[in-house]
């Protein structure tokens, strides 16, 4: 039995058949209709969220299966104390798989330490979100048509960004890859991250506080929110927050292909003037999301269509 905690989790291998599922399943929803008929998807959901939780439900449901849903963490068992352990051990009673999103680091990993069935990590406090890198990976797929040799820019929220640790380290596995970290200096990326991810892979990158300055250079931007859930104060939250403001002029010395992701929600890191620039990607990306969401449940339920 199978879990998803860390993107690396997925060999490339691994990754290129998801990818080639969901392409498949784009092409032909029809074929998977039933796939996962009397299946149940848990999904836990400890923190926030729109997309991910409701693009794992759709997922699900568009396989035939169905779902069972904690949305707030307030009306769960969490609430009177129950460790993740326990929760998880009686959730394998119920349903077939299970995602879950919880704020503290780790917490999936244990997960599935004490599941009996397989556990996805739709989101651990700032340190990973591999199913966000899957929806990420098919749209570069789709968008650019290949993973090496590419620049890619990762601009906001690098300290915070769990989206962006887990594509960093994704994206590490392919052959000339350069990445580019534009954030403020208290915002930069973790050291296990740069250190253990970018350079124990000899991976060019460059560090500057200086959107514009890059821009040329870039295949691929993935603007980033700002992580006010994170934030020790307030205050540091709002002298940071609008520290990037994607808008049409700064993109006029930008590629003509260059592909602009988000992971979503947005703030104000990208005006709304951009969204009608066919090199924004990001509503596409949060379709993309549903499609890989449906591969990984088939693969991790073994499920052959
Ligand atoms: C991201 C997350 O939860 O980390 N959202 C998502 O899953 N699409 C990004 C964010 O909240 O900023």
């Amino acid at each position: 039995m199978r879990s998803l905690i860390n993107i690396l989790d997925l060999s490339v291998e691994e990754l290129d058949e998801l990818i080639s599922v969901a392409n498949d399943i784009i092409g032909n929803p029809d074929k998977y209709a039933d796939a996962c008929k009397r299946k149940k998807l848990a999904t836990l959901f400890f923190e926030p969220s729109t997309r991910t939780r409701l693009s794992f439900e759709a997922a699900m449901y568009e396989l035939g299966g169905n779902v069972l849903s904690v949305a707030d963490a307030k009306s769960s068992s969490a609430a009177k104390g129950e460790s993740i352990a326990d929760t998880v051990k009686v959730m394998s009673c119920y349903a077939d798989i299970i995602a879950m999103r919880h704020p503290k680091e780790g917490a999936p990993y244990v997960a599935s330490l004490n599941a009996s069935v397989p556990v996805i990590n739709a989101g651990d406090g700032g340190h990973n979100h591999p199913t966000q890198t899957l929806a990420d990976l098919l749209t570069i797929s789709r968008e650019k048509g290949r993973f090496s040799d590419l620049t890619v820019g990762f601009c906001g929220d690098l300290k915070f960004g769990r989206t962006v640790h887990s594509l960093i380290q994704a994206l590490s596995r392919y052959d000339n890859v350069k990445f580019v970290l534009v954030s403020p200096d208290e915002l930069k990326l973790p050291s296990y991250i740069k250190n253990d991810v970018i350079k124990a892979n000899k991976l060019e990158y460059v560090q500057t506080t200086d959107l514009e300055k890059v821009m040329p250079e870039l295949d691929v931007l993935y603007m980033t929110r700002v992580q006010k859930e994170r934030f020790f104060n307030e205050e540091d939250y709002l002298r940071l927050k609008d520290s990037y403001i994607l808008t049409p002029d700064k993109l006029i010395n930008a590629k003509s292909d260059l592909s602009i992701l988000h992971p979503l929600p947005r703030v104000n890191e990208i005006s709304v003037a951009v969204d009608k620039d066919p090199r924004a990607c990001y509503f596409r990306q949060a379709l993309n999301g549903k499609y890989m969401r449906m591969a990984l449940i088939l693969k991790l339920l073994e499920v052959e269509v």
